[in-house]
């Protein structure tokens, strides 16, 4: 499985160390791409759980759907 992530950040996060978990003293740096805290998981990652090998997700709006196809910029003008 994979999925199709829409970020916007252009730069860095530098970690401080008060992102360290005050129960856990750890910081638990998201990659599934979900987090409503990136770049710090939230849990969000318990949705990819299902989710089948070879299948392509996307996650708005609070659904997933399958991804059929990526589409460049580079196809559509094919
Ligand atoms: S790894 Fe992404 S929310 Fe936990």
């Amino acid at each position: 499985m994979t999925r199709l992530v829409e970020l916007e950040a252009n730069g860095p996060r530098k970690l401080e160390p008060d992102d360290i978990d005050d129960e856990k003293g750890d910081v638990a740096v998201c990659q599934c791409g979900l987090s409503d805290d990136f770049p710090f998981c939230d849990g969000s990652h318990r949705r990819t759980r299902d989710e089948a090998d070879g299948t392509t997700y996307v996650y708005e709006d609070g659904q997933r759907r399958e991804v059929k196809r990526v589409v460049t910029t580079d196809d559509a003008e094919e």
